[in-house]
C-alpha cells in the first residue's frame, strides 16, 4: 500500500510546489496564467476587499468573477458556515433539512415579484440548466430564445445559449432549438415565434461577460410582452449582475419586467460557498410541483451553502447605500479616466458594481492587466470581449479602496498607452 504524504501547512503557502502542480494535474496553460496574475505568488488569506499573497503582499480584489461582492472572510458569513459544520454538515435527502427551505424562504422575500419557487444548484449554470428544462417541459416546446454575445455558463445545456464559438467549438451540435436574437431588435421575438413554438426567452439584463453591455429594458419588456402572449416563460440571468451588484436586488424586477424566473449564483453564498437558484413562479415550476424528482442533484440544497444564504442576503441590504456610494465613485474615476486617456480608452460602462473599460485593443488591456498585477490589483478579463477589462468593486470597498484602483488603472493606462506596457517610473 502506498503511504501518502500527509499535507503540511507550509504546502499551502508554497507558490513554487502549488504551480508544478497545477501544471502537471491541471494544464500548463493555467499555470503560466495564475503566476502572471500573482506575479509569481498564489493566494493563502484573503480579508474584505485584499488578498494576502504567499510573498506577503496583498492585492485589492476588484475580480473574482463577481463573486466577492461582500469582500473576503466576512465574520458572520464564516460564523454561518461554522454553526452549520458543528450542527450538521450534510443532509441525509430523505428527512427533511430545515435549512435549505429557510433560505428558500427568505430569498423568495428578497426578491419579490411572485417568484416563490426555488431549486438550489452549486453553480450558476446549474441554475440556466433547470431553467431550460422547466420551461421545456412546462410547455412541450423546444425552441429557447438567446441574445447575440450572452453568456449563460459551460456545461452543455448552458453552454447551447451561451454565444462563443471559443467554447462551442468541437462540441457542436448542442441542445438544438436555440435560435439567438439581436439585443438591438424590439421585434426579435415576436419574428421568431413567427417560425418556432418557443418554450423561453433567456437574457441577461446585463451582459457582464460580453463587456458589459447592459440590455434596453423597453426592449426587454417587449420581448417579455411577445413571450407571454405566445404561451412561453422569460428567464433573466443575474447570475453575476443581481443581489445589488448593478444596483437592484434583480435588475429585472426593478424595471418593471414581467419575468417568471430570476437566476442568482456567484454573491449567494456570501462570496464562501458554491450555491446558485433559479427563483421561480409556480407556472415554470409546475413540472417540479408535479413531480419533484425531475430535476434533483445529490448537492442541491446543501446545508452548508444554504445556511450562508439569509446571512449574505442581510449583509448585501446593510450594505445597499454603501454600493449606491461605491457606484458614484467609480462613475466618476472612469469618466477621469476616459477623459485622461482618449485615444487608449475607447468607452467605459456600466451600472452599480460592475464597470467594463474598453481599450484600443486587446494587445492594450493585456498590458493594462499586467500593470494591474504588477501594482497589486485583481480585476475579471472578459472572455467574450478582449478588449474590456471588467471591474468588480466589493460592495464592502472603503472610498480609500476605489481611490487606490483608480490610481493604480490610471497608472496601468498610462504605461499601457505609453507603448512599452510597463510601470511609468517611481511608481
Ligand atoms: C450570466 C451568467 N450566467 C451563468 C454563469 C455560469 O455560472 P457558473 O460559472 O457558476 O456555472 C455565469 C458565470 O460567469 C454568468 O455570468
Amino acid at each position: 500500500m502506498t503511504v501518502l504524504p500527509t499535507v503540511d501547512a507550509t504546502d499551502v503557502v508554497d507558490a513554487k510546489k502549488t504551480f508544478r502542480r497545477v501544471k502537471r494535474h491541471f494544464s500548463p496553460a493555467l499555470a503560466t496564467a495564475g503566476k502572471f496574475t500573482g506575479q509569481g505568488a498564489v493566494e493563502v488569506a484573503a480579508e474584505g476587499s485584499r488578498v494576502i499573497l504567499s510573498d506577503g503582499r496583498s492585492l485589492l480584489d476588484f475580480g473574482s468573477y463577481a463573486v466577492a461582492l461582500l469582500g473576503h472572510g466576512n465574520p458572520r458569513i464564516t460564523d454561518a458556515v461554522r454553526q452549520q459544520l458543528d450542527r450538521m454538515p450534510a443532509s441525509t435527502r430523505s428527512v427533511q433539512t430545515s435549512v435549505a427551505p429557510l433560505a428558500a424562504e427568505r430569498l423568495a422575500e428578497y426578491i419579490g415579484g411572485g417568484l416563490d419557487r426555488v431549486y438550489f444548484g452549486c453553480g450558476g449554470a446549474d441554475a440556466v440548466e433547470v431553467s431550460v428544462k422547466l420551461a421545456r417541459m412546462a410547455t412541450g416546446r423546444t425552441t429557447v430564445v438567446a441574445v447575440d454575445g450572452a453568456f449563460h455558463g459551460k456545461s452543455l445545456g448552458a453552454l447551447a445559449l451561451t454565444d462563443n464559438p471559443r467554447f462551442r467549438n468541437g462540441l457542436e451540435p448542442l441542445l438544438q432549438g436555440v435560435v439567438r436574437v439581436s439585443p438591438d431588435d424590439p421585434e426579435a421575438v415576436a419574428k421568431v415565434v413567427r417560425e418556432h413554438d418557443i418554450a423561453a426567452v433567456v437574457f441577461e439584463p446585463v451582459q457582464a461577460e460580453n463587456g458589459v453591455r447592459i440590455l434596453d429594458e423597453e426592449i426587454l419588456a417587449r420581448w417579455c410582452r411577445d413571450a407571454h402572449d405566445h404561451g412561453a416563460f422569460v428567464v433573466s440571468d443575474e447570475i453575476q449582475v443581481g443581489l445589488r451588484r448593478c444596483g437592484p436586488r434583480s435588475v429585472a424586477l426593478a424595471a418593471g419586467l414581467d419575468v417568471d424566473g430570476v437566476l442568482l449564483g456567484k454573491p449567494l453564498g456570501g462570496g464562501a460557498m458554491p450555491v446558485s437558484a433559479a427563483v421561480c413562479n409556480d407556472r415554470l415550476f409546475a413540472p417540479l410541483l408535479a413531480d419533484p424528482m425531475v430535476h434533483t442533484a445529490t448537492f442541491s440544497g446543501h446545508p452548508l451553502s444554504t445556511a450562508v444564504i439569509p446571512v449574505a442576503l442581510d449583509l448585501i441590504e446593510q450594505h445597499a447605500h454603501d454600493g449606491e456610494r461605491i457606484a458614484d465613485a467609480m462613475a466618476q474615476g472612469l469618466a477621469e479616466l476616459r477623459e485622461q486617456f482618449p485615444d487608449a480608452v475607447v468607452e467605459t460602462r456600466g451600472r452599480g458594481l460592475l464597470w467594463g473599460v474598453d481599450y484600443r485593443s486587446p494587445e492594450m488591456a493585456g498590458d493594462v492587466l499586467t500593470g494591474l498585477a504588477q501594482r497589486g490589483m485583481v480585476v475579471s478579463p472578459c472572455l467574450s470581449r478582449p478588449t474590456t477589462i471588467r471591474l468588480l468593486p466589493p460592495i464592502v470597498a472603503t472610498d480609500a479602496d476605489v481611490k487606490e484602483a483608480m490610481t493604480m488603472l490610471t497608472d496601468a493606462t498610462a504605461g499601457a498607452d505609453s507603448g512599452n506596457g510597463t510601470p511609468p517610473e517611481g511608481t
